[in-house]
């Protein structure tokens, strides 16, 4: 299976040279949760694609000198043009995993510029934009070296790539709807890649509205590769897989007709699954702060009382995702202004809605 993904010529060579791309973050519908082998998922996910939260990625490449190819890779990472140490170990590890994927890797010294459209301590997660980002100029460089190849097989080892940087990173690449994880309602689905839904989808799903309110800003409690190996041996891992895969059958379904009311249930028993999980793991973690409980509470309550399709999902986190029809803009802003962006720290959010994936920006 992953055999495609070997380069099978050899590389033209290629002097020094700059690429640039922007890639959105992105949020589940359907969560994955769970993970084996080399950053493959227990669960199929589905996720719309952002386009305001976004990493913007500058890779200049030069080639290294023969006696230097052996032992540890040479690059340097910067975040708005200061100098990140702390992202190199997980670098290096992407680039370990990749190598034999794109072997160039190890004959290039690589600098690579980083920066996001939403702040650094927002606590949005920003591995699946900057890894989707940096999977792109990667490559677009082996394009170079390797001219000829189809479009498609472009985005598809771009996101066979991003995955191994970050699991949910490979569906960034493209949108507004992409499924990762093989499943028999998904024609071409894959555990290696990210694929973009092109099944039915009701209009009103074209243009959803995402504004992630923040309620935690600090750095993640639990990262995602301890949360995934936490389902390895968890009690209800099994039927977590199994409804999962249920659901996604039910999504569809939901996209095609465009029941909101479905909608709202599924995306949010999902977002609640996926902190039970966390919560009855062992050790067991609570990511969700009294201001996550508030908030959910006041948007079943404005619901209930306007009738307005607005409903929340999560993250592996305490912020929120609040989701709503474009028609609704307007009504669920005010809702928010008015009575959610208090329990937000600083009366901090972000507007979002669904895009279009990943951009070359090189010039
Ligand atoms: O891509 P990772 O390893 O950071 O995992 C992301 C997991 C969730 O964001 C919680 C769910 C998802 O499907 O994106």
């Amino acid at each position: 299976m992953t055999e495609e993904f070997i380069p099978k010529k050899s590389y033209r060579n290629t002097p020094t040279g700059e690429v640039s791309y922007e890639s959105p973050s992105n949020i589940a519908l359907i969560k994955y949760w769970g993970k084996y082998g080399e950053q493959l998922p227990k669960n199929t996910s589905l996720s719309f694609t952002l386009n305001n939260c976004k990493t913007t990625t500058r890779l200049q490449y030069t080639p290294i000198k023969p006696e230097t190819k052996v032992g540890s890779f040479h690059f340097e990472v910067f975040l708005d043009k200061e100098r990140k140490p702390t992202f190199e170990p997980k670098i290096a590890q992407f680039l370990t995993r990749i190598e034999p994927y794109l072997p160039f890797v190890r004959d290039y010294k690589f600098v690579i510029h980083t920066s996001n459209s939403f702040p650094h301590s927002s606590g949005i997660a920003s591995s699946a934009s900057g890894m989707s980002a940096l999977a792109l100029c990667l490559l677009k460089i082996e394009q170079d070296m390797l001219p000829g190849r189809s479009q498609e097989d472009f985005l598809k080892k771009a996101s066979f790539i991003a995955r191994l940087g970050s699991g949910s990173a490979c569906r960034s690449i493209a949108g507004p709807l992409v499924s990762w994880g093989k499943h028999d309602a998904l024609p071409g689905s894959s555990a290696y890649y990210g694929t973009l839904y092109t099944g039915a989808v009701n209009a009103v799903f074209s243009t959803f509205q995402d504004t992630i309110l923040l309620v935690d800003t600090g750095k993640k409690e639990v990262s995602s590769s301890v949360g995934h190996n936490l389902m390895n041996d968890h009690t209800y891992a099994e039927n977590r897989f199994k409804q999962a895969d249920t659901h996604i059958n039910q999504l569809l379904d939901i996209l095609r007709t465009g029941d909101l009311d479905a909608f709202m249930a599924l995306v949010e028993q999902e977002a609640l699954t996926l902190h039970a999980m966390m919560m009855t793991s062992r050790p067991y973690f609570i990511l969700m702060k009294e201001n996550t409980l508030s908030i959910i509470n006041k948007i079943w309550i404005y619901r209930k009382n306007t009738c307005v399709p607005v409903c929340f999902t999560l993250d592996a986190g305490a912020n929120v995702h609040v989701l709503y029809p474009e028609k609704y803009k307007e009504k669920v802003l005010k809702f928010i202004k008015n009575e959610l962006a208090m329990h937000c720290q600083d009366g901090k959010y972000i507007c979002d809605h669904t895009g279009y994936g990943a951009k070359s920006i090189t010039k």
